[in-house]
């Protein structure tokens, strides 16, 4: 993985010169670093990323991305101080209160992915009303990744299928890659494409580590709240430009 600077992008090419990925993963990472740069609480720092996450998401939807899966919250991330976990979850319940209210017209389809047993009545009330309303929708698909991890989502998807196999419903022969996949919170659901890591880390962090096994990556010296729309263009232009070839010559 190399770190992709924006002065790496080439001028001359444009969105409408190259084929788009159908699939996008974004890492939103660097949100405590812009709020230390600028002296303030890492929760100042993720409702400027949740400011960028809506304008991002909203952009790929108007330029076609199919699917864009975002990591908002991880297995880990709750070993984070109490008062920034509770910070992170209000910003969720506020989006997912206004996507109720306001988002009535969207053509975005709305899915969680990850554990949810972790979380509140209210905030599980809040998704399946929000996964509900927008079951029928056209449009892009936006997963929502909370609390999610690779390993948890496939330690999930083992013991599935190992009850399967002690029920007597499915023998080890049958297991391949298919099987695998339609057990996974993004069944039914093209891989990523295309992964972004904003803020310069070259780590996958537990994101979509099945999926994510052809997937480019595109790292990026910028931290997620000062992503921009043209840095988002910066990806998919380098991504146009990787030769994928799925271990193939
Ligand atoms: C990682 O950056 C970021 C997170 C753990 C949280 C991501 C959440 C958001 C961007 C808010 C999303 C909001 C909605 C409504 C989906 P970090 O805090 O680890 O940054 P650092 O590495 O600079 O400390």
């Amino acid at each position: 993985m190399a770190l992709f600077g924006k002065k790496q992008q080439s001028a001359e090419i444009s969105l409408k010169d190259i084929q788009l990925p159908e699939h996008v993963g974004i890492i939103m990472d660097g949100n405590g670093r812009w709020a230390k740069k600028r002296g303030l609480p890492r929760s100042a720092g993720h409702s400027a990323g949740a400011k960028t996450f809506r304008k991002i998401a909203r952009y790929a939807s108007n330029i076609g991305i199919k699917y864009l899966t975002v990591y908002a919250f991880s297995t880990e991330n709750w070993k984070r101080p109490q008062g920034e976990v509770d910070a992170l979850m209000r910003l969720f319940t506020d989006y997912m209160n206004e996507s109720l209210r306001d988002f009535r017209d969207d053509s975005i389809k709305l899915r969680f992915i990850g554990d949810r047993s972790a979380f509140s009545p209210g905030m599980l009330k809040l998704m399946e009303e929000n996964e509900e309303i927008s079951r029928d929708r056209e449009g892009m698909v936006l997963n929502l990744a909370m609390n999610y991890g690779g390993r948890a989502e496939l330690i999930t998807a083992m013991r599935s299928l190992a009850q399967d196999a002690a029920d007597g419903k499915l023998r080890p022969e049958d297991i391949d890659e298919k099987v695998v996949s339609d057990r996974l919170y993004t069944s039914g659901e093209p891989d990523p494409d295309l992964i972004i890591r904003p803020s310069g880390e070259n780590r996958t962090s537990n994101f979509l580590l099945w999926q994510s096994a052809y997937a480019e990556y595109v790292i990026m010296d910028v931290l997620w709240p000062d992503f921009k729309e043209s840095d988002f263009d910066a990806a998919l232009i380098e991504y146009a430009k990787r030769n994928r070839r799925f271990g193939g010559v």
